[in-house]
């Protein structure tokens, strides 16, 4: 199935740039570029009868993403994760319709595999040598594979000291150059912003790369076909640089242009307390985010304090009549906590955020108990076992005989 032809527009000014603009920012007013394609064609190749009845994942949707047909996609078999019904924590809060999406199950265990084999396969095709990122830790290990598997060098900035030690170990074993920068994600970002502009052999793969983004929109599509050709009501994610939500967003948003959905969900962002840039924007009513410079949370995955895709994110959250909200450090705890305890899924402390969200708006009774939510946990929870160890009941310990055994668990319980 051919893609349909498309271009990068401005989504602030419209203008229409080719397939590489340099930076990818708008030439005119330097604002964020999004991947637009012809509508008729595309009704054509992105509708149901294109997607392949063997592909699963995100190649499936081959026909909505931007990438010539010839082209081979770098891919580990992304996408296709499971959606999960949550019923006994959706008793717990009053929600019948409660579920799940582990993104963990991705190949590098988080959903930045959806982007990173389109943004991959987009870098081979233009001939790049190296990839470039700044990230938080989930965006490294994912880049760090893929440049791999395609046989790229790959260069990531990750703040010193601020991963998790599982994301760490994936840049490592994956052979990137892994670069501890003295500083925060932000202060890395912009650098890797920089030095792709200077240095036209690094391509760069963050969330400003449009091309990343169509790789995880198909996240929603997939979403349409697990719930039986309908789209949630309410879709509950973390935000960090702010590029998932959108991203998602623009997938239902396509999904209503091919006439397969009359009603898009309602998208709700949740962000850490000492961490949230985007929700102090929606907030106060404005349309773009002011970067907090100091961003603190133990959910390091969305440390961060000037989100590079926040003017799509509050469109999104606006257009969708969704909203925005911040959740303390110890409401992810719990919600990562509760939700292992209750339906067997551990997932990482940045992906609890959007469960400790749901349980705040459950509690307000802002959510109908009939609704279909889906709440999209974004990474695994083995990759950071140091959180889950520091916060969980320590194990105990016992001479090994059936006498210590015996006493351990008639003490017990
Ligand atoms: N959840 C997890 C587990 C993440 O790793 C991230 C972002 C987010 C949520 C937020 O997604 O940035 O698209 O709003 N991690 C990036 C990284 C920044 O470098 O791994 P977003």
């Amino acid at each position: 199935m051919s893609p349909a032809p498309f271009h990068l527009e401005c989504i602030a000014c419209a203008r229409r740039h080719g397939a590489d603009p340099p930076g990818f920012a708008c030439e005119a007013c330097g604002s964020l570029l999004t991947v637009v394609y012809e509508p008729g064609a595309f009704r054509e190749s992105a509708r149901p009868k294109g997607w392949s009845g063997q592909a699963t994942g995100v190649w499936r949707y081959r026909g909505a993403l931007p990438v010539a047909t010839e082209a081979a996609a770098v891919t580990l078999a992304e996408g296709n994760t499971r959606l999960h019904r949550c019923p006994r924590l959706g008793e717990k809060l009053g929600l019948d319709g409660l579920h799940v999406k582990t993104e963990g199950d991705n190949p590098t265990g988080s959903f930045k595999d959806r982007g990173m084999t389109v943004g991959v396969t987009k870098a081979v095709e233009r001939g790049a040598r190296t990839v470039l990122c700044a990230s938080t830790g989930n965006t490294s290990a994912s880049l760090a594979a893929y440049a791999a598997r395609a046989g790229l060098r790959a260069v990531v900035l990750i703040p010193a000291g601020q991963i998790a030690f599982g994301k760490l170990a994936q840049a490592v074993v994956h052979g990137a150059r892994v670069v501890q920068l003295r500083g925060n994600f932000d202060e890395g970002l912009a650098l890797a912003i920089r030095l792709a502009a200077e240095r036209k052999d690094l391509y760069l793969l963050n969330s400003i790369n449009p091309y990343r983004l169509e790789g995880q929109k198909t996240l929603a599509y997939e979403l349409y076909e697990q719930l039986g050709q309908r789209a949630p009501d309410v879709v509950i994610a973390p935000v960090g640089n702010a590029g998932n939500l959108s991203a998602i967003w623009k997938g239902f948003q396509e999904l209503a242009a091919l006439g397969l959905i009359g009603r898009l969900p309602r998208l709700v962002g949740v962000q850490a307390e000492c961490a949230a840039p985007v929700v102090a924007a929606w907030k106060a009513g404005r349309d773009r985010p002011e970067p907090w410079p100091r961003p603190e949370t133990l959910a390091t995955a969305i440390r961060i304090g000037a989100p590079v895709c926040g003017v799509k994110v509050l469109r999104a959250l606006r257009d969708s009549g969704g909203s925005a909200l911040a959740v303390s450090d110890a409401e992810i705890v719990e919600a990562q906590r509760r939700l292992a305890r209750t339906e067997g899924l551990f997932i990482e402390p940045g992906s609890a955020a959007a469960i400790a969200g749901l349980s705040r708006l459950a509690a307000e009774a802002a959510l109908p108990r009939d609704a279909t939510i889906v709440c999209v946990a974004t990474g695994a929870g083995l990759k950071d076992p140091d959180t889950a160890i520091k916060h969980g009941d320590p194990p105990v310990e016992a001479d090994a005989t059936m006498q210590a055994l015996e006493r351990l668990l008639i003490d017990d319980f």
